[in-house]
């Protein structure tokens, strides 16, 4: 069966891509930068409810907000096609059930986030679907509490259990794309 069918957990290359490693990064820094300074566009999103006219250094700020949040929906889709062609390497062995059980939950909570955040926020300032926004607003701690068991995992095998699970989201295997 070709790799591009394959479903999602048959494909088990030896690293990551290249292309992986660079979406995986420039998408956390996007990430970061969203849940740190989304409150910046607080002010224009209260002001087109209350149907007024946000102050011009509000309406910057919004954009910008939108235009990353919509860059990481965008590159989230190429990440999602490279997961299922090119796949993921397997989680190292002597891991316990519920530390795998863990790892999976994160990094599913964290492909939701990627797809689900711009989606919501966008249904909230295109569509003015209010509940859309209430969503994304309340979503805040659940990304900050992933994010910190996603690093703290992370570390923990590199620092801990000596594993290559940080090293391979650094270097790609050798001869992928
Ligand atoms: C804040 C935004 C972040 C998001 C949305 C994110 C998302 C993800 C996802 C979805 C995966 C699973 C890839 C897969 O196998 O399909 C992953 C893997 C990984 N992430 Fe992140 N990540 C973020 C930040 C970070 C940070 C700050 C670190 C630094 C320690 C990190 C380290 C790793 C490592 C080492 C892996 C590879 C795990 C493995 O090979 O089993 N991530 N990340
Ligand atoms: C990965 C993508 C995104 C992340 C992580 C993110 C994160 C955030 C955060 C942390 C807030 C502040 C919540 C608070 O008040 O505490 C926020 C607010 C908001 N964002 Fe996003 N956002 C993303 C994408 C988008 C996109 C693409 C849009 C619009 C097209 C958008 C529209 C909004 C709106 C309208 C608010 C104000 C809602 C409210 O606080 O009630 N966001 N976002």
């Amino acid at each position: 069966m070709p790799a591009i069918v394959a479903p999602v957990s048959s494909v088990r290359p030896a690293g990551y891509s290249a292309a992986q490693i660079a979406l995986h990064w420039i998408m956390a820094a996007m990430v970061l930068f969203q849940v740190v300074m989304g409150e910046n566009i607080g002010p224009a999103w209260k002001a087109f409810r209350e149907g007024t006219t946000p102050a011009e250094a509000d309406l910057f700020a919004a954009n910008v907000h939108v235009a990353i949040g919509m860059g990481v929906f965008a590159l989230a889709v190429i990440r999602l096609f490279l997961r299922v062609t090119h796949g993921a390497p397997p989680l190292p062995s002597g891991q316990s059930r519920l530390q795998t059980a863990i790892a999976h939950a994160v990094h599913g909570v964290l492909y939701l986030v990627i797809l689900a955040m711009p989606v919501s926020g966008g249904a909230a300032w295109f569509g003015g679907v209010e509940l859309a926004g209430t969503i994304h607003h309340f979503a805040k701690p659940v990304i900050v509490i992933a994010v910190a068991l996603h690093v703290a995992g992370a570390l923990v095998q590199h620092f801990v259990k000596k594993t290559d699970v940080l090293t391979r989201m650094l270097r790609p295997e050798r001869s992928a794309a």
